[in-house]
Formats: structure tokens, C-alpha cells, sequence
């Protein structure tokens, strides 16, 4: 399972892919959580209130030499994927790694090459040994920008608001723009407090609405706190949602 989560600014990403995260390794998956957001969300959502990720050093990434042929950069030959996963992620609860793309210290030319050496690694990662699971920034700019191209299956976050629902068509729209990586997408209703919300959103969008997350006020308690959701309040029903929509996708992904 190679799955990014995208939406508009605020919809619930982080919440969201941080409980899909934990469910998922708790069921005995291999599970990488990746942040591509300068700014932390994810690493609380999973429970890692401080974080202590070595960021991805500057050389992890090699400029061309004047004469050489090929892209600008390339990821250092001496960087394995699969160790650099091992060597720059930490581990969260339940056994989830987690890797984001640097921390904004120092010098920023290190963040960006650190941002390079980040897409290189997720996308040279071979399928198999890990189940991905993405929380992109908000906005459209990085979805399907070469941020997301790792992924098989995009998950488009919407509020029913009709902001969240534009840049969710926009999105979906976006999606046809890749073609050379193919994908899945599908939406996840957000924030959802009446009915008649889901049906609004799958007509705004134009596609088809896997799970619905119900407005939870556990939620926000659990981001004052500082906790992950999971473990602030497990049995509370948009936790309970995000664990349905884990056992849907599973159950389609062993059956497809
Ligand atoms: N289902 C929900 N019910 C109530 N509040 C929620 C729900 N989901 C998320 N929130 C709250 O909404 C806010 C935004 O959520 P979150 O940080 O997960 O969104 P995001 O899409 O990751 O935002 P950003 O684009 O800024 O990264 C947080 O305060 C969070 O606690
Ligand atoms: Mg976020």
C-alpha cells in the first residue's frame, strides 16, 4: 500500500494519516509515515510530540559536474534507499517509522537539497518491504507535482465547505496530469457533522467517497494536548472512521 493523503489547508491530513498510520502497523504491517510539510503535523499525529529524525545531511545529494550529461541532481551513489529509510527515520508507536524531509535549521540551501535527497529516496524505494503512507502539504501545488509520485493511491481529504471542495475537484482533476503514474483516486470526507455531507462532497468532487471522518471534538482535544489521537481517545468515532477506512483499503488491496 503506497498512499498519500492531499487535501486543502487544515482538512484533517495530519489527523487523519497519522491514526491510518498507527491502525495499519498495528496490524502487523510494515509501516513508513512520511511528512513532505516543512511544517510538523504528522509527527504529532503519530505520537511523536519531539521530534529527533537526524535530518537527511546536504551530501545525500550530488550536483553534476561541468561536462557531466544527466539532471542536475541525483542522489549520492553511496545512499541505499532502503538504509537511508533506516538510518533517517525514527520510530513512532506501534513500530511505525517515520521520516520527513529536514527541519528548517542553519543554512537554507541544506533544506533544500535535504527536500531532493527526501524525493529521491521515497522514489527510488523499491515496492515491498514497507507499506507508505503520505501526508502531503495542503494546496495542489505538491500533489501531483512530483511530491506524489511514489504513490498508487492518492486519498483527496475534503471538508464539506465549499472551499475544501474546489481545491478537491481541482485535485481530482490534477490527477489526469500524471500520466506516466498512474493512480488511484479516491476522496475521504472530513469533518463530517450531517447527513446529506457525504453526498455533498461526492457531487462537488466527482468522485467516489471511501470513508467519512465524523467532526470529533476528541480531535481537537487531543492536538491541544499534544497527543495522537490513537492514544488521546482510541474508541472515539473519528478514530473509529479512520480505522474503518484502514480495513476497507486493506481488504481491497489483498483482494486486487
Ligand atoms: N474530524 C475532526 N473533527 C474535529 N476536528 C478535527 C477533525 N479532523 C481534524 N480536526 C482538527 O482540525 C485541525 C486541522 O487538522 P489537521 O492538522 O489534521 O489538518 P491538515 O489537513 O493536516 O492541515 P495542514 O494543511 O495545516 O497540514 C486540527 O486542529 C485538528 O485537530
Ligand atoms: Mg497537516
Amino acid at each position: 500500500m503506497r498512499l498519500a493523503f492531499v487535501g486543502k489547508g487544515g482538512a484533517g491530513k495530519s489527523a487523519i494519516s497519522g491514526t491510518f498510520a498507527r491502525t495499519l502497523a498495528r496490524q502487523g504491517d510494515k509501516v513508513l509515515a512520511i511528512d513532505s510539510d516543512p511544517l510538523p503535523g504528522l509527527a504529532f499525529s503519530l505520537g511523536l510530540a519531539i521530534d529527533h529524525s537526524p535530518p537527511i545531511p546536504d551530501d545525500a545529494v550530488i550536483e553534476r559536474k561541468e561536462g557531466e550529461d544527466g539532471p542536475r541532481w541525483r542522489l549520492n551513489p553511496d545512499v541505499d534507499p532502503f538504509d537511508a529509510v533506516d538510518r533517517w527515520s525514527v520510530e513512532a508507536p506501534d513500530g511505525v517509522r517515520f521520516l520527513q524531509f529536514g527541519k528548517i535549521k542553519g543554512d537554507p540551501k541544506n533544506l533544500w537539497r535535504s527536500q531532493m535527497a527526501f524525493r529521491f529516496i521515497i522514489n527510488k524505494l523499491p515496492p515491498g518491504r514497507w507499506n507508505v503512507v503520505g501526508d502531503l502539504p495542503g494546496g495542489t501545488r505538491q500533489a501531483f507535482t512530483g511530491w506524489g509520485s511514489w504513490a498508487n493511491t492518492i486519498l483527496i481529504v475534503v471538508e464539506p465547505t465549499a472551499k475544501s471542495l474546489l481545491s478537491g475537484r481541482r485535485l481530482a482533476r490534477m490527477a489526469d496530469l500524471d500520466p506516466e503514474n498512474p493512480k488511484r483516486v479516491l476522496v475521504v470526507a472530513s469533518k463530517v457533522r450531517q447527513d446529506g455531507d457525504i453526498e455533498m462532497i461526492e457531487k462537488g468532487v466527482g468522485l467516489e467517497v471511501i470513508g467519512a471522518v465524523p467532526w470529533d471534538e476528541e480531535l481537537a482535544e487531543a492536538e491541544r494536548r499534544q497527543l495522537a489521537p490513537i492514544d488521546f481517545a482510541p474508541d472515539c468515532p473519528a478514530v473509529l472512521a479512520v480505522e474503518s477506512l484502514v480495513e476497507r483499503l486493506s481488504e481491497e488491496t489483498v483482494s486486487s
